[in-house]
């Protein structure tokens, strides 16, 4: 077995990473479609690269799941939250499907509700934070239907392919999110 249903959704959950993908997150990363976004397409992330830097995310207990269905149990994404500070309880988060037959019909949103849960509810986050670029609609949109609110934007902060794209910033607080999984399956609730 390589993936665990460590937070089941209804047709996602998000498992512990495996180190064995490294070429499927390679063969994704290195795909312009799907990596323009991301701010990584710039680096040369070989396999031999990828395999160490998912090692080093397991040593270092990094938050980093993999987005897996329900149904045939395969890997299409993987998503993270990172940059966090306990004392102002405060982080980002960061996520992509790499299986692009999976874009636009509610994974994206479905896996990102499940890593907030994660975060306000096991990491008692209040305030979670992502970065977008203009360009990318499709991600904005889906950021919305999970509840974040854009709340400013650098102009112009990325340069790519003849084009200026501004840098939106989106976030919310734990007051404003309801939990998906993990307050309907804690014992204490019922009392
Ligand atoms: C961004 C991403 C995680 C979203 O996941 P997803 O499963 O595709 O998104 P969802 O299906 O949850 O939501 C997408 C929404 O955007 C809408 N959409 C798609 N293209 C759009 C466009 N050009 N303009 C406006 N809305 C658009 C879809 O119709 C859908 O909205 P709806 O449910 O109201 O119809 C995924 O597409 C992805 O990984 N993309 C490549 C990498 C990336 O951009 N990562 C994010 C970097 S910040």
């Amino acid at each position: 077995m390589k993936y665990f249903k460590k937070l089941p959704g209804e047709r996602v959950y998000l498992s512990p990473i495996c180190p064995d993908d490294a070429e499927q997150y390679c063969e994704w990363l290195n795909d312009w479609e799907v990596a323009n976004s991301l701010l990584i397409f710039n680096q040369q992330l070989s396999l031999e690269r990828e395999r160490m830097i998912l090692q080093d995310m397991i040593k270092n207990q990094a938050q980093i799941f993999g987005i897996v269905t329900q149904k045939n149990d395969q890997l299409i994404g993987n998503c993270s939250i990172f940059r966090i500070n306990d004392r102002n309880r405060k982080a980002e988060v960061g996520i992509f499907i790499g299986d692009k037959k999976y874009w636009d019909k509610g994974y994206g949103s479905e896996a990102l509700s499940l890593l907030l849960d994660y975060g306000f509810n096991v990491l008692n986050l209040n305030n979670i934070m992502l970065e977008v670029f203009s360009f990318n609609k499709r991600a904005i949109r889906s950021y919305e239907k999970t509840g974040f609110k854009i709340i400013g934007r650098r102009r112009e902060g990325l340069i790519v392919a003849g084009g200026k794209y501004d840098e939106i910033y989106m976030d919310i607080l734990a007051s404003e999110y309801k939990s998906v999984y993990l307050k309907k399956n804690f014992p204490g609730m019922d009392s």
